[in-house]
């Protein structure tokens, strides 16, 4: 569904990306883990548009994206949840999510959505910025639901968010994969979040990725290792 060939990517002489290849199959999660700074946003921010690559590719599928621009990838079925959220703070949790609506076309909220985040649906009406931190990350998620993607991306959904709220997280993702067959990148750095929900699990560092295992092989004190050095 996703693929990513020998992807380039720079800010200004400083190269973050040397390289990097990465495929995702359609309903798969997988779970990039890596230190601070090792290049996880950059992907991201790359797969989406917001920054350009150098060189390489980006697929969707066949359709090469490589130089669209972001909108055009929403348009293609990419969709992503930035670190820190970025939800529009003055705006309502409705608004929110209608903002995630408009490259469809469509105007009114999926009941769909709401059946997925029913405090999203309690709240619909209050600013974003009143939402607590597991509740905005899950109205990011909603708006980028919204635009009906094959690939979500997640950088660090789990930044700052309590153990229990982490759980529901993980719940829910799965049965966002589950019913609507859509793939998942998510970046992370909680190696237990990632083994709850990824059905792969691979390690950057410096801009390549290190290592690689399915959930069923993973060699959790070989991981852990890489995060913690
Ligand atoms: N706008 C920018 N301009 C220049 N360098 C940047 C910029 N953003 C990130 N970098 C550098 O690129 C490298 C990768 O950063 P990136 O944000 O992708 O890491 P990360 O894995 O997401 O880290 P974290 O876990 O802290 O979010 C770092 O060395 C960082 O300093
Ligand atoms: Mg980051």
């Amino acid at each position: 569904m996703l693929d990513v060939s020998k992807l380039v990517v720079a800010y200004g002489q400083s190269e973050v990306l040397h390289g990097l290849d990465l495929h995702v199959a359609p309903n798969e999660i997988v779970a990039l883990m890596g230190r601070n700074g090792m290049g996880k946003s950059t992907l991201m921010r790359s797969l989406m548009g917001i920054i350009p690559a150098r060189s390489g590719s980006v697929h969707i599928g066949a359709r090469d994206i490589t130089r669209l621009k972001s909108y055009e990838r929403v348009t293609e079925g990419v969709a992503y949840v930035p670190q820190g959220r970025m939800i529009f703070s003055s705006m309502t949790v409705e608004e929110n999510i209608e903002t995630g609506l408009i490259p469809r076309g469509e105007s009114r909220v999926p009941a769909d959505l709401y059946d997925l985040f029913p405090v999203l649906l309690e709240m619909k009406n209050r600013r974003g910025g009143n939402l607590s931190g597991g509740q905005q990350q899950q109205l990011a998620i909603a708006r980028a639901l919204a635009t009906r993607p094959k690939v979500l991306l997640l950088d660090e959904p789990t930044e700052g968010i309590q153990p229990s709220i982490i759980r529901e997280m993980g719940r829910t993702l799965k049965r966002i994969r589950d019913e609507r067959g859509l793939s998942i990148v998510v970046s992370e750095q909680v190696l237990s979040f990632a083994l709850d929900i990824a059905d792969r699990v691979l390690v950057i560092e410096n801009g390549d990725i290190v290592h690689e295992d399915l959930r069923a092989d993973v060699d959790e004190a070989k991981v852990a290792k890489f995060l913690s050095v």
